[in-house]
């Protein structure tokens, strides 16, 4: 990537939030009658969604040009069993989501994906779905992937209580997922609040489902009825250019129609924290997944300190944090965040050996990283490790480092954002 640029400047539309867009897919599929969802995300981890689900017998039909897919939903005991392994791919939600709906099927299946998400835990689901009743097997053993989720027999799951040791809207949003199919209420209580996605989606569905504080609870077997889902801009997409303007001298862009759930929205705050120059404008549909535009200056930044129960909402956003912790004054302090260590690859590790190429004054910790900013950061060759949010931290690093960043795997993007490099360029002057 080049960094012979001047600034960034313009108006931009990010694809449809990849979280959002997964359970579209899912629901609807479970849903009685016609989904129709916009502004899909048609990233290879959606993708990856939508084959599964036509693998188990779901009609979908995906018009990559507008963004849009229909799914044809069969009601909650609707699924057919596969004929083949389901194959994930890279998509760690579609692995952990699916898995809660297959333990409520009467059909055995295997679940599988690629060598990043066959080292990815997945002892995380098992145990509370086993809890619930259902038999999951790790085919290599220590609660790694590929799974082979048994069908159960006569008897419902059981509605449980679980304590979750860790705030992941994966685990809980597998729990109450296979709750669909239990005998009771199933509940789920996180550390932390982690993104409540599936919880807003289900109840637009017609799902008995109840969130407060971190517990949310579900009431088995409801109709869930199909409509229509207008997907935001995802958050996590827009952080890059949130950085970019920030980073970048004489830069202001606009975001436009971007997914401000509070449960996602921790980025802002930090940046509001650093310093930023950072509106929101046009708030809308408050009631469901809050909408905005995101308006963005260059700033100086000021380093500062992040942890706690902000983590899950900005967990996906830390390589990009780090990046703008590189060009803020002063010290930045990223900790409770050592599930980092578990995403697409080891973020910790990833982050802070290529910012150390590139010259950074950055340390790993057990549970995140200190970065001292305000040295000027120079080229290097650094490695994705073929994770999607690293090779777009690292893009955003280009922009403004001395001397260009060669960035190994950089097709990775297309997991979570095809148009990214095409996108960038179109705001650069
Ligand atoms: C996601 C939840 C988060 C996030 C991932 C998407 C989701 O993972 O990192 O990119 O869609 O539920 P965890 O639940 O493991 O924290």
């Amino acid at each position: 990537m080049t960094n012979k640029i001047k600034s960034l400047r313009g108006e931009i539309i990010v694809p449809g939030d990849k979280s959002i867009s997964h359970r579209a897919v899912m629901l609807g599929a479970l849903a009685e009658g016609t989904t129709e969802i916009t502004h899909f995300l048609q990233g290879g981890d959606c993708l990856s969604t939508i084959h599964c689900f036509r693998q188990m017998g779901i009609t979908i039909e995906n018009d990559p040009e507008e963004n849009k897919v229909t799914v044809r939903g069969k009601g909650l005991h609707g699924l057919r069993q596969p004929l083949e392994t389901l194959d994930v791919g890279n998509s760690g939600t579609t692995m952990r989501l699916m898995s809660g709906i297959l333990s409520g099927q009467t059909f055995d299946t295997i679940i599988t994906g690629d060598a990043s998400i066959q080292k990815r835990p997945m002892g995380r689901i098992i145990t509370p779905l086993s809890q619930m009743g259902a038999t999951i097997e790790s085919i290599p053993g220590g609660g790694l992937a590929p799974l082979h989720v048994l069908g159960r027999k006569d008897t419902l799951l059981h509605g449980i209580h679980y304590n979750s040791p860790v705030a992941s809207a994966q685990v809980k949003s597998s729990v109450l997922l296979a709750g669909l199919y239990a005998d009771g209420p199933t509940s789920v209580t996180e550390p932390n609040v982690s993104r409540n996605h599936t919880e807003l989606m289900l109840k637009m569905l017609g799902a008995d489902i109840k969130a407060s504080n971190t517990t949310a609870t579900i009431c088995p077997n409801p109709k869930l009825t199909a409509g229509k889902i207008e997907v935001p801009g995802d958050i996590s997409s827009a952080a890059y250019f949130i950085a970019a303007g920030l980073i970048v001298p004489g830069s202001q862009l606009t975001i436009k129609n971007v997914g401000i759930n509070p449960t996602r929205d921790g980025i802002l705050r930090v940046c509001k924290q650093m310093g930023a120059d950072i509106r929101i404008e046009n708030i809308r549909n408050t009631d469901t997944e809050a909408v905005g535009d995101i308006i963005v200056s260059y700033s100086e930044l000021k380093g500062t300190e992040i942890g706690g129960s902000i983590i899950p909402t900005l967990i996906d956003e830390i390589p990009i944090i780090a990046i703008m912790a590189c060009f803020a004054k002063g010290q930045t302090i990223i900790k409770d965040a050592g599930e980092l260590k578990v995403k697409e690859s080891n973020r910790i590790d990833v982050m802070v050996n290529n910012l150390s190429r590139m010259g950074a004054d950055i340390m790993a910790t057990e549970d995140g990283m200190i970065i001292n900013g305000g040295l000027p950061l120079r080229g290097a060759a650094v490695d994705s490790k073929l994770d999607h949010r690293i090779a777009m931290s690292f893009t955003i690093a280009g922009l403004v480092s001395e001397g260009p960043v060669e960035i190994l795997g950089a097709e990775c993007v297309n997991i979570s954002y095809p148009t990214f490099y095409k996108d960038l360029e179109g705001l650069m002057e």
